[in-house]
Formats: structure tokens, sequence, C-alpha cells
């Protein structure tokens, strides 16, 4: 794990001393194969958001271009270790682990080398399970690690990088910009959604769709909203992310928008958001419990019925 010169040193430390036991984390994917459309932007501001209201969070970089890593300050430099290698199975997560300057917010940065995955890999059998390998220390039964979010930056592609985000993780998350082809292109990812819930990740869900980069002066972007909310069988959130200059400069400084400013409209939504899928996860979690419940009593009436003298 490395160590940012700011940070790590009097911060909580999400690896604890020795393994004990902690309830595995939510693994959310925030994927749309349109570029632009604000993952990297919701990756980074989500996870400030969440971990700004007390979530340990890691976020995953799995684009090649590394603007999650970049807008959270980890210089190229200090990307020792990478998704890259963990997806490769030549570093461990522990490796690539790195703390970022906000408080319980961690990275596993991407490199270049990610570009290269796609072809290296196109004859491994398990190809699409490699991320999910690389995540398994975050599921034991004890783990050395305390996140209670993993939020996955997909690259801007239905491609085997994104495969494997969809293969690890717990929920889906989609950005949808404020554009007139904003639902376009959808419908394919929800179909290689449901691809690889069927074949690979059978607890894969939707978590929701979130507006991004609204314009509330312009009348398309009102459309847009109301189009979306109409049209999607999917949960849309009732937060809309405007869009503000502000969280355009941020990256250039290395911080999330909630550290440039903390003030403007869309740091305020990028919290109302966490809030949501804070809310939203013990939806998911408390009815997935209740399913459990539920098949675990249905079990002992069975075993009663079945031990019953006739
Ligand atoms: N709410 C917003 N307001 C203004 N600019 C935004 C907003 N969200 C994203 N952007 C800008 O739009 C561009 C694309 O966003 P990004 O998050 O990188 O998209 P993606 O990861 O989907 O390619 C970036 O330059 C980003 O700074
Ligand atoms: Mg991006």
């Amino acid at each position: 794990m490395h160590e940012t010169a700011q940070s790590a040193a009097d911060e909580p430390n999400a690896l604890a001393p020795a393994a004990r036991i902690a309830s595995p984390p939510r693994v959310i994917a925030i994927a749309n194969q349109k570029g632009g459309v604000g993952k990297t932007t919701t990756a980074i501001n989500l996870g400030t958001a969440l971990a700004a209201v007390g979530e340990q969070v890691l976020i995953l970089d799995l684009d090649p271009q590394g603007n999650a890593s970049t807008g959270l300050g980890i210089d190229r430099r200090m990307r020792r270790y990478s998704t890259y290698d963990v997806l490769m199975g030549q570093a461990t997560l522990h490796d690539a682990v790195t703390p970022t300057a906000v408080p319980r917010l961690f990275i596993a940065p991407s490199t270049l080398d990610l570009s290269g995955f796609e072809l290296e890999m196109s004859q491994a059998r398990d190809r699409a399970l490699l991320l999910r390998r690389g995540l398994a220390p975050l599921r034991a039964a004890t783990s050395h690690y305390d996140f209670s979010y993993v939020l996955i930056d997909c690259p801007p592609s239905l491609n085997l990088l994104t495969v494997n985000a969809l293969t690890a993780a717990d929920a889906v998350l989609v950005p949808l910009q404020c554009e007139f082809f904003a639902l376009e292109g959808l419908t394919q990812l929800l179909s290689t959604v449901g691809s690889v819930k069927s074949a690979l990740n059978p607890a894969l869900v939707v978590h929701g769709i979130v507006l991004t980069m609204h314009d509330a002066r312009n009348n398309l972007s009102n459309q847009v909203v109301d189009d979306v909310r109409a049209n999607s069988k999917e949960k849309v959130y009732a937060t809309v992310i405007p869009r503000n200059v502000r969280v355009s400069e941020a990256p250039s400084y290395g911080k999330p928008v909630l550290v440039y400013d903390l003030k403007c409209v869309s740091s305020e939504a990028y919290l109302r958001l966490a809030t949501e899928i804070i809310q939203r996860e013990k939806e998911l979690t408390g009815s997935a419990s209740q399913a459990a419940d539920a098949a675990a009593h249905q079990e002992q009436q069975h075993a009663a019925m079945m031990m019953k003298p006739p």
C-alpha cells in the first residue's frame, strides 16, 4: 500500500492491522459505453461524497486513460501497481490500493498498460473473471479490508474491461448525460448487463440511472430528464447533477469538486446522490436478505415436514 505525503499517516486506514471479520463491501460498476457522459466525474465525486458521510470507499480505475487517478491527484510516478497488475495476477489488490488526500477515500489507479489487456487476454478461458478474482480478498470472511463501497470507473466501451467490471460487481450505476441522444445506447448497455447476469454473475442488478450535466435554463435538458424518467424502467435517481464549470475545473487541480468548491451546486448534488445511493443500498440489501430469510424459512418448514412422523 502506498502512502501519500499529506494524508495517510493520520487518517483512518482501510487496512486494519490484523485480519478481522468484516462485512464485504458493495461493489458498484459505473458504466456507459459512451465517452464524456460523466462516469469518471461520478466515480470521483460520489466516492468523495460517500467518504464525507463516513463510508470507507475504494475507487477502481479501470479506464486506460486513468482520468479518475489523475483527477484524484495520483501522479503517474506513484502508480507502481495498477489495476492492470491486479487483473493479470501480477500484484494483489493490497499492492495497488493507494490513499488519496480525501480521508477514507482510496484508489487502485490505472496505467496505459490496461489498453493492451483485451488483446493480451483474448484467448484466456477465464478472461471475464479476472477482476472478480482480484477482488476476492475484499469478500473473504476474514478480510484485512474495511471498505464499505467499491466504485469501478469503467472505460467508454462495452469491452472486456467493462465485462470484467460487471462480472465483479453487485450493481451497475449508469450516468446519462442530459443531451438529445441520452437514451441511445442504453438498450445495448442493459443487454450486456443482462448477458453478464445470466452467464457470469446472477446477483448483478441495475442500481440506477443518474442524469448528469443538467442545464436548468435549457429546455432540451429539461425535456431529456422528463423523457428518461418516463421511458426508463430502471430507477432514475431523484438527484440530477447540474452542469457547472467548477466540476470541469477541479480535475486539473487533482481534486474532487467537493474539495475544490464544497458549496457549488454540483458538490451539493453529489452529496444528495450519496444519500440516495445509501438509501437504495438499504432497500437492495434489505430485500436480498428478506429473500434469503424467506428461502431459509421455507427450507426449515420443508425440513420440519420431512422430520414429522407420518
Ligand atoms: N456536472 C458537470 N458539469 C460540468 N462539466 C462536467 C460535469 N460532469 C462532467 N463534466 C465534464 O465533462 C467531461 C466528461 O466527463 P467524464 O466524467 O470524464 O466522462 P466519462 O468518464 O463518461 O468519459 C469532463 O471534462 C468533465 O470535467
Ligand atoms: Mg472516464
